[in-house]
């Protein structure tokens, strides 16, 4: 059964359909690449997935419908998501940035913390620092770090909320190719460590080289799914958003 999955997603803001009818899937063990032109509906989709726009159509987490929860309450359930510009607070450290995303979907984790902080959920968070080669940076604050570290705090403030399935949303943005495909590798191996992920990014290089199944959008509309392969072949791909380049790539 798929961990995550729309059917007929649709989000409308006034007379734009932002998505269109919008059918996917994340299955267990999968990354998942969502990828398109700007404006193409890619943040929205996540947006309705998470709680964050109203949608029609039906969201399901493992099977169970959540299209009518709160964002709190679907962050609970384990529907985690990154953000595509800075979600960090800047006069927090990157320790107590982890921790406001833990308490926010622990119930009564706050009150319980303001009384008694606990050794053991500090010491979670740190290996979760650690995981992502952010160890010893937990004292810094978000503005003495580099963008890409900054990144990698986003992602490591989604895993504090203990996520069953991960939405990034363009989380290589501003980054250079090698730090990229650093990421990249830190994100399959999220994956392949029991997190499947959905993934956007305009990083062609990357999609294609990590992700098992892609979702192409345009305009709202899904134009193409397919394996990297396919859709490293796919006609109306190439021609709506990769372009010529998408050509000499696909040779790769
Ligand atoms: N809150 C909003 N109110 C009105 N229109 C919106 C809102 N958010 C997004 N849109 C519109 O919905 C469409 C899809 O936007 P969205 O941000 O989802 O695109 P995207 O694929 O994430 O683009 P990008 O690659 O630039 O991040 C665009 O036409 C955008 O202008
Ligand atoms: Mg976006």
């Amino acid at each position: 059964m798929a961990v995550l999955s729309t059917k007929g997603l649709t989000v409308t803001f006034g007379g734009n359909r932002a998505v269109n009818a919008l059918d996917l899937k994340v299955e267990p063990g999968q990354l998942v690449g969502l990828i398109g032109p700007n404006g193409a509906g890619k943040t929205t989709t996540i947006d309705a997935i998470t709680g964050f726009v109203p949608s029609q159509g039906r969201i399901e987490f493992k099977g169970e419908e959540i299209g009518s929860l709160s964002s709190t309450a679907r962050a609970r359930k384990g529907v985690g998501r990154t953000w595509q510009s800075s979600e960090l607070f800047d006069d927090l450290t990157v320790l107590e940035n982890l921790q406001v995303a833990s308490e926010s979907v622990s119930v009564g984790g706050f009150l319980r913390d303001l009384v008694r902080p606990r050794n053991d959920d500090i010491d979670a968070l740190i290996s979760i620092l650690d995981s992502l080669d952010l160890g010893g940076t937990q004292g810094q604050l978000p503005t003495e770090l580099s963008h890409g570290q900054r990144k990698l705090v986003g992602v490591a403030r989604a895993l504090a909320a203990k996520p069953a399935v991960l939405c990034m949303d363009e989380p290589a943005a501003g980054l250079d190719t090698e730090e990229s495909q650093e990421l990249g590798k830190r994100i399959r191996a999220l994956v392949d460590g029991g997190l499947p992920t959905l993934l956007i990014d305009h990083d062609m290089g990357l999609v294609l080289t990590i992700c098992d199944y892609l979702y192409v959008l345009d305009f709202g509309q899904l134009i193409a799914e397919g394996t990297p392969a396919e859709i490293r072949a796919d006609e109306k791909v190439i021609t709506a958003y990769l372009g010529q380049s998408a050509s000499t790539e696909a040779g790769a």
